[in-house]
């Protein structure tokens, strides 16, 4: 599916210019990242993916958080209150190489899961531009974007998108709109690759 990527132009593009009447836009290298525990979140980014492309990467903590209900939620709120950052099952190839980076995360006592942080905080997202979104049960994002601004203040960081948990099946319509707000419509990338895990 060809389509054109708007943003790129307008803020990305690297001109290099061949002798003095040639030029050569470059274009942005996209990562969608996400955490997910039980599909929600996952099902926003790979739809993400099929709207813009790039690469994904999913952020998997070593250690994966209980099954059960009432124990993650025991355990998230020990580690938010600790600051917690967990150590992560895999790092991204080659992370200096891209420019817009979606950050896809459930909202977890109203803001980000500890391997969330972890991811934020392992990398240098100071050139980077970061592109939040989250699935919730009812809070909407919360304190997610603070969450990430602390963690990445040198960051440009663009509109987030908030979708219940109960709502990712019908998402389409959103995000896709949501993508064009920032100006991020209709991706032609230059890599549409099998997701790293
Ligand atoms: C530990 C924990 C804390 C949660 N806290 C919130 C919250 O503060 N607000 C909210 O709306 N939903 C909360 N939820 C619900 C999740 O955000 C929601 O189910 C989300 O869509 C799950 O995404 P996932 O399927 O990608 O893991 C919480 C869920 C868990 C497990």
């Amino acid at each position: 599916m060809a389509r054109k990527l708007t943003f790129l132009i307008l803020t990305f593009s690297t001109v290099l210019s061949i002798g003095h009447s040639e030029s050569l836009a470059a274009e942005p290298k996209i990562l969608v990242a996400y955490f997910s525990r039980t599909g929600n979140t996952r099902e926003i980014a790979y739809l993400i993916h099929s709207l813009i492309g790039g690469d994904m990467f999913e952020i998997q903590p070593v250690v994966p958080y209980p099954a059960d209900y009432e124990a993650v939620k025991k355990k998230a709120m020990e580690e938010q209150e600790a600051s917690y950052k967990p150590a992560l099952r895999s790092k991204v190839k080659d992370f200096g190489s891209y420019d817009i980076i979606f950050v896809g995360s459930p909202v977890w006592w109203g803001t980000l899961p500890p391997p969330v942080s972890s991811f934020l905080s392992e990398y240098d997202f100071s050139t980077k531009t970061i592109v939040p979104f989250c699935t919730h049960l009812g809070s909407g994002q919360g304190r997610t974007i603070s969450a990430i601004t602390e963690l990445c203040p040198q960051s440009k960081i663009l509109k987030g998108i908030a979708i219940r948990g109960d709502a990712v099946k019908g998402a389409k319509k959103d995000v896709s709109e949501w993508l064009r707000m920032n100006g991020l419509t209709g991706a032609e990338t230059r890599q549409d690759s099998v997701p790293q895990r």
